[in-house]
């Protein structure tokens, strides 16, 4: 190899310590850097006029519509790009066959309207589409249920006609990205043609690609109210095995070749090693969901004083960017871009 024959190639006349002696040499050779540009702020809406604490997220809420427009205008100054919205719908709304998610009154319709009403293009609005937060059993799609086995079958071509209406009434709101978070097949080019046939030819899709059956997601099934709707239930028939990768990159490519303008990886910290092989393979935009699971720990460790949270978070995110990631949704966003922006002034 060059090192071996060249002086200077190995130890002692090669000492990588070199290069790491003074801030100012540490900043030369950093290779990647964390922005609020890259920061995605996922926000809880909910009924009524209170805003209501997230148990197992502390420091997380369930906005009314009422207070959305003042805490996203916390974000335009900021400088978060995006926020990404999510229902924590009534239960006594919740039904079969999910019938809140198209309507162009939900919370999802409301909120974006308050906001775009409110700011305009100052920040994009990401919608989820999937029928979970919708549904009285949890689940993302419409459910057949064997009467003598009570096993259920979760339904998918019924299931991405709605999802099509779904985004459909959400880009009729204003949302600007559609980003379908079910795992049903085919449902990426279905919402492509359903947004272009109603004219929303702009209306970009985010593809939560490589979704997982993750055990991180109880806390966000806490926040919409869906985790006793699902009770004993698990999604593993639609959502990934935590076991594969290869399958990961089939999935993408199908999205990208479906239409999809963004791909994502979710969870995040857990699936670095997805998101890197993602981005080499793809090249195209691809985003980290820091999910709700993993908010939790890094909190929870935080307020017992056993992590030093702004570190541990700052950590988080540049692992994401080194791992490839173009963009992280982080319920941590806020917290990130401010403390960003205390570092600069
Ligand atoms: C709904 C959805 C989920 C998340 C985002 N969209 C939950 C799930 O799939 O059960 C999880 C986000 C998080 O845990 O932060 N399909």
């Amino acid at each position: 190899m060059y090192g071996d024959t060249v002086a200077g190639g190995s130890f002692p006349q090669r000492r990588m310590r070199r290069n790491r002696r003074f801030p100012w040499i540490r900043r030369l050779v950093r290779e990647h850097e964390v922005s609020v540009d890259d920061l995605i702020w996922p926000l809880f809406v909910c009924d009524g006029e209170q805003q209501e604490p997230v148990p197992s997220m502390p420091g997380v809420f369930r906005w009314p519509v009422s207070r959305l427009s003042d805490v996203v205008e916390d974000a335009i100054n900021l400088g978060i790009p995006v926020v990404a919205l999510f229902p924590a719908t009534p239960q006594d709304l919740k039904t079969e066959d999910a019938a809140e998610a198209v309507n162009p009154d939900n919370l999802i319709c409301r909120a974006a309207r308050a906001i775009k009403e409110a700011h305009g293009h100052q920040i994009g609005i990401l919608a989820d589409v999937a029928l979970d937060p919708y549904t009285i059993h949890g689940h993302d799609g419409l459910v057949k249920k064997n009467e003598s086995t009570s096993e259920v079958e979760i339904l998918n071509d019924e299931t991405v006609r709605i999802l099509c209406r779904q985004a459909v009434v959400q880009a009729q709101a204003g949302c600007d990205l559609i980003a379908p978070s079910d795992m049903m097949d085919g449902r990426i080019g279905a919402i492509r043609n359903a947004l272009d046939e109603a004219g929303f030819e702009r209306v970009g899709i985010v593809a939560y690609a490589a979704k997982y059956a993750s055990s991180f997601y109880g806390p966000f099934r806490e926040a919409v109210g869906s985790a006793a709707n699902l009770a004993g239930g698990d999604k593993k028939t639609y959502q990934m095995d935590p076991a594969n990768s290869d399958e990961a990159l089939r999935e993408v490519q199908l999205d990208i070749e479906e239409g999809a303008d963004f791909v994502m990886v979710k969870p995040g910290m857990p699936y670095l090693d997805v998101i890197r092989r993602v981005k080499d393979a793809f090249h195209v935009p691809t985003l980290a969901y820091h999910v709700s699971g993993e908010y939790a720990m890094l909190k929870a460790a935080s307020q017992k004083r056993w992590l030093e949270e702004k570190a541990v978070v700052l950590e988080s995110m540049l692992a994401f960017k080194r791992a490839g990631a173009d963009a992280i949704l982080t319920y941590y966003a806020r917290d990130v871009a401010r403390w960003l922006k205390a570092d600069r002034e």
